[in-house]
């Protein structure tokens, strides 16, 4: 017997509490609306008695809440929502919510659903078992996968891009890859690939990850796929509509990508600009972070890719913004790379006068050069590729390629050891 409570239309409704309780479920409350069925749920606590083990709710905006969502996942209540139509459909997609029925659906629908844990170990592995047996290797229970958060200070030096086409170069090398966004200022890796991100897959990620129930399988389902000759990796696309940053909160950001590592080789995550520490321009201690989402992937990263643009303005901002980047995280895990790179911003030998600068004023050695290159990126945005598909021998992308390599993929020996010794032998052969 489970304790159900409602929210749905007058008809869906008295139909479906009368069956609930014929089939021997208790119905312990019935709302009218997502807000009051949260203040009920809040109302019982979390282990007050009679508190409900499902919540039944149309997905519409007045039923269906990302408040209610979160209230439901800090009292364990399942949620179930039905579901009348495309738009029902996008809203509970957009809230990240999978659990859906018809509502018109007949109770032993819904009574099967529920005798069933939802997106437990024991259900996801049988339903994935053959669907994923191609794309989770065996070694995966034991991978330690790399993170590399992609961050830079306001101006848009190229964070998405650099997100992208790292990406992008690292599942070109072989490796498996997710592609993720935590940026709650202007998330916009789903539209430079050509993606729907009207189901934000990072804050749906986060959502199974605040309630304990993501695993890889789940990742898989959320995840959209980049597929290309060169390349294909995943993609879990960031929140288009700014008003949902709340959403990713330190603690479920940190326990995302803790799956993330035993998913994949690499995941990259593009992230907002700001390092401000939220609570110290509010005094509300409980308040929900804007920049906790960037801050935490800062701190859990493997690599930083610090990335500035080549002119004297965002020079200047970056050198201001890598003095916070280095409180947040050790100097030892930044890469920096300049973006950009191009004479007619910064004079003569651009390259040079930019690493100078950064010796000089920040003590910063060996950052990586980018190119400008606004043929090779605009081909890119129009078609919704990677470099390496949409404009594989130009500058930029043998640029990143090259950062890829030389920083980021383990040294060349390790990874194509066959036919390394294979070249040396026919080189020997040769000069014999
Ligand atoms: N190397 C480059 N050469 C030419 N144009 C570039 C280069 N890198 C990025 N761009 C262009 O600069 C613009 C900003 O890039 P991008 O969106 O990657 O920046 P961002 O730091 O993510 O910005 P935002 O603050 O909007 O998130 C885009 O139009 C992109 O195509
Ligand atoms: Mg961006």
């Amino acid at each position: 017997m489970a304790r159900i409570v409602l929210a749905l239309p007058f008809e869906a409704e008295d139909r479906l509490a009368l069956e609930a309780i014929r089939h021997g479920h208790e119905v312990v409350a019935r709302c009218p609306t997502a807000h009051e069925l949260a203040a009920r749920i809040d109302g019982f606590g979390t282990s007050g008695d009679g508190s409900p083990d499902v919540a039944i709710v149309a997905a519409t905006e007045r039923h269906l809440t990302a408040s209610l969502l979160s209230i439901c996942d800090e009292a364990g209540v399942r949620v179930i929502a039905l579901i009348d139509g495309e738009v029902d459909r996008r809203h509970a997609a957009s809230l990240g919510l999978l659990e859906t029925a018809d509502l018109d659906a007949d109770w032993t629908d819904l009574e099967r659903m529920l005798a069933v844990t939802p997106f437990g170990p024991e259900q996801i592995e049988q339903e994935h078992e053959q669907e994923h047996e191609d794309s989770i290797p065996q070694s995966a229970a034991e991978r330690r996968g790399m993170v590399i958060a992609v961050w830079g200070p306001a101006g848009a030096p190229g964070r998405t891009t650099l997100a992208i086409n790292i990406a992008a170069e690292l599942a070109a090398a072989g490796a498996s890859v997710a592609l993720g966004d935590v940026d709650t200022y202007s998330g916009s890796i789903a539209p430079a690939l050509g993606m729907l991100d009207e189901a934000p897959g990072f804050a749906a990620a986060c959502r199974l990850a605040g309630a304990d129930s993501l695993t890889r399988a789940e990742l898989e389902r959320i995840g959209q796929r980049y597929h290309s000759g060169h390349s294909s990796f995943w993609v879990l696309t960031g929140i288009g509509r700014p008003s949902r940053w709340p959403e990713l909160s330190a603690h479920r950001v940190a326990a995302t990508l803790t799956q993330c590592r035993s998913w994949v080789d690499f995941t990259v995550i593009d992230t907002g600009f700001s390092l401000e520490h939220d609570e110290e321009i509010s005094s509300d201690l409980f308040a929900p972070r804007r920049n906790a989402a960037s801050i935490t992937t800062l701190r859990e990263a493997d690599r930083v890719i610090a990335v500035g643009a080549a002119d004297p303005v965002g020079l200047s901002r970056f050198l201001r913004a890598h003095v916070d980047l280095v409180e947040t995280v050790a100097e030892g895990r930044v890469i920096v790379v300049m973006n950009k790179i191009r004479a007619t911003a910064i004079g003569l030998k651009p390259a040079g006068q930019v690493a100078q600068t950064l010796s000089r004023f920040g003590g910063i050695e060996s950052a990586a050069m980018i190119p400008f290159d606004p043929a090779g990126l605009d081909a890119a945005i129009l078609s919704g590729r990677s470099l390496a598909d949409a404009a594989p021998r130009s500058p930029v992308r043998t640029a990143i390629r090259e950062l890829v390599a030389s920083r980021l993929l383990p040294p060349e020996p390790e990874r194509r050891p066959r036919r390394r010794l294979k070249a040396v032998r026919t080189r020997q052969v040769g000069t014999a």
